[in-house]
């Protein structure tokens, strides 16, 4: 068995142990038993000790890190290996020879379903989660310089004398809070960043801004809003910004803020 870079999950320290546990179990099976020295068998027994107690957490707060769905499964594995290997120690201490081959082979399986395929699917979740990133950041740079050109398109049609400034700042606030509602709620806070960057621009004007929220809280409902929205400290930005322009009760934001809290 050799390592290589594909069963890599994207965590140095991780990846780094496996390497090392890959590496020490191939060592291990290209030798005749009979052939193991004692001293290697300790390095193995000594590392398998050291694995159990700090790859585990390193792996599992690593998942936890990047919301792997499976986290839980894949504690009650560790859990059973930490059982397993803790029974090996106790035979031994009791002075009970190691049997080597069995060692040998309890290794080989549990490498190769546990690092080359359980760890795994964690590396496989992150390349999938970095991907999606990936793509949401190149549609919201396509959605941003579609908003600014088009904006640009009617201060032009406003130099030109061809629409009044009345017209001009009223398509601009509906243009706006239409683009929010199109791309969706969920990249509310990259648009008003978007918004605050307009803003130094001097694109727009901070009264703008406030009209552009109004408009957008006009057409939807706060809290079938606060459901569709994953991230909690999205849902607590859309209040943040419903505070900060008036636009529902304290008493509604109090209780909403609080029932997002309550779930953290
Ligand atoms: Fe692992
Ligand atoms: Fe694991």
């Amino acid at each position: 068995m050799l390592w290589d870079t594909a069963f890599e999950i994207g965590c140095p320290r991780v990846d780094d142990q496996h390497r090392e546990l890959v590496d020490m179990v191939g060592q291990l099976s290209s030798f005749n038993p009979a052939e193991i020295s004692n001293k290697k068998l300790a390095d193995v027994l000594r590392f398998l000790v050291g694995y159990t107690r700090y790859h585990f957490s390193a792996e599992e707060q690593f998942m936890f890190n990047i919301e792997y769905p499976h986290l839980e499964e894949h504690r009650k594995m560790h859990d059973q290996l930490i059982q397993d290997v803790n029974r090996i120690l106790l035979n031994l201490r009791s002075g009970e020879k190691p049997d080597i081959a069995w060692l040998v082979k309890f290794l080989n399986e549990w490498v190769a379903n546990h690092i080359l395929e359980e760890d795994h699917k964690i590396g496989i979740f992150l390349k999938n989660k970095n991907l999606q990133i990936d793509e949401q950041k190149k549609f919201l740079e396509g959605e941003k310089a579609r908003i600014i050109s088009k904006l640009e398109r009617l201060k032009d049609l406003f130099q030109k004398k061809l629409i009044l400034i009345d017209d001009f700042r009223e398509k601009r606030i509906e243009f706006l809070a239409e683009s929010l509602l199109s791309i969706g709620l969920k990249y509310l806070r990259s648009f008003f960043e978007l918004l605050d960057h307009l803003i130094e621009q001097k694109i727009i004007i901070e009264k703008e801004k406030a009209r552009v929220a109004e408009e957008i809280f006009k057409k939807i409902n706060l809290n079938e809003a606060l459901k569709v929205i994953p991230e909690i400290e999205d849902r607590l930005f859309l209040l943040r910004i419903v505070q900060e322009f008036d636009l529902a009760s304290l008493e509604t934001i109090d209780k909403e803020k609080n029932d997002i809290l309550k779930n953290l």
